[in-house]
């Protein structure tokens, strides 16, 4: 495999289930959700704040609050606990205590902490359509269909799927049903490290970004041991040899955000504040990680910024609603975002506070309302999956 952009950039062609789909009718085999069907109080009502409050504080220990690092500083607010993919399904996993869990954060997050978490407990997104567009760039039959292409190649039984936090639940079904594990950006390194101790191969599912990454950088295989399935073209666009030469056999997904993030966007930088430490996270392109100075999860980006020296200058690929965060919370550093095009995700974007105190005061009412519900058999092999990841060494 060559190293250009080409290669392993981001498809410029938009994926058919494309963002400004989201939001419109149900789609049970897609990360797509549906429009709010209940009366959302104006995003202008002065009261919102004190409404949310007071929701919450009626529900008391019942409800627990989870808002991911991308969320709104408005949605934040309320959080109980903030995290990362992998702290927020162990925190979700902790909690069995807590009648309601209100995830905020997009639908693949809210499907991992309903497999987490007991029967008795209710998850609820507050907007299904906070989807996540990486997820739905591999279906549960895209996924068979190249199982079926790696059994003719007669690799299959020596290939251990692993696959991003960031997939469906059909996808975590199918990696638990054939031995694989779960990963996040937090815990990739140690996936992978033990699913080679399983097999001779990695499928690995669903940001190829995430997955060349480590499998080059912290693992030492070449760019060359990678190939990359494309679900779009016949046998993913690879020939039998490639496959049974190829060491990570990595899915053509990426994430819509970091997946903008260039090595321009880094010399730029480099070029405009002296000095400067590059800081980004794992699902940006290979060529971007190669020219930052650090990588990481967004807990991680957190955690260094916090261990960052006074007057240090800090350039961050991640989401905004983060950068902008952390640029408030250090005061002290320069914090800026690492392209100078704002870019937020849309989808973490949708939970706002209308959504969050239209979901609190259902509940305060006795409605429950948007709940996530996984398919109980797809349930079991997905927790298999995700007990695997979280029993990691
Ligand atoms: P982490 O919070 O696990 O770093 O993941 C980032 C992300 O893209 C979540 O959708
Ligand atoms: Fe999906 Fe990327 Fe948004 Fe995360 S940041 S939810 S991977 S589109």
């Amino acid at each position: 495999m060559t190293t250009t952009t080409e290669t392993y950039g981001v498809d410029p062609t938009p994926t058919p289930l494309a963002l400004l789909l989201l939001g419109r009718e149900a789609d049970p085999n897609s990360e797509r959700g549906v429009e709010c069907p209940g009366d959302l109080p104006p995003a202008s009502d002065p009261n919102l704040v004190e409404r949310a409050r007071a929701a919450k504080a009626a529900l008391g220990d019942r409800v627990f609050i989870l808002g991911h690092h991308y969320q709104r500083d408005e949605v934040i607010e309320f959080a109980d606990v903030t995290g990362d993919s992998f702290k927020l399904a162990r925190d979700a996993a902790n909690k069995p205590e807590a009648e309601y869990i209100v995830f905020c954060g997009v639908h693949f997050m809210a499907e991992s902490a309903d497999i987490l978490t007991s029967s008795a407990q209710q998850v609820i997104l507050p907007d299904l359509a906070a989807g996540c567009s990486m997820a739905d760039m591999a279906t549960a039959e895209q996924v068979a269909e190249c199982w079926d292409v790696l059994t003719e190649a007669g690799i299959a039984d020596v290939t251990v799927p692993v696959s991003y936090m960031n997939s469906s639940a059909d996808i975590k079904a199918f990696t638990g049903k054939h031995g694989g594990t779960i990963c996040t950006s937090s815990n990739a390194e140690r996936a992978l490290t033990w699913a080679y101790e399983q097999g001779e191969k990695v499928l690995f599912l669903p940001d190829q970004h995430l997955g060349r990454n480590t499998a080059v950088r912290d693992l030492g295989l070449s760019l060359d041991d990678c190939v990359l399935y494309n679900p779009h073209k016949p046998n993913g666009g690879l020939t039998v040899e490639q496959l049974r030469n190829a060491k990570m056999i990595l899915w053509r997904g990426h994430c819509s955000v970091h997946g903008r993030f260039t090595l321009d966007s880094v010399n730029d930088v480099r070029a405009r504040i002296p000095g400067v430490n590059v800081l980004v996270h794992p699902e940006c392109k290979y060529e971007v990680v190669d020219a930052a100075d650090l990588v990481g999860s967004t807990e991680y980006i957190i955690k260094a910024l916090d261990a960052a020296e006074p007057g240090s200058k800090w350039a961050i690929g991640t989401e905004l609603n983060l950068v902008r965060r952390l640029a408030k919370a250090h005061p002290d550093k320069e914090v800026v975002f690492l392209d100078r095009a704002v870019c937020f995700c849309s989808t973490m974007n949708r939970i706002d506070l209308p959504h969050l105190v239209w979901a609190l005061e259902s509940l305060v009412d006795g409605r429950v309302p948007n709940v996530i519900t996984v398919d109980p058999e797809v349930a079991k092999y997905s927790k298999a999956a995700l007990d695997r990841m979280l029993a990691l060494p």
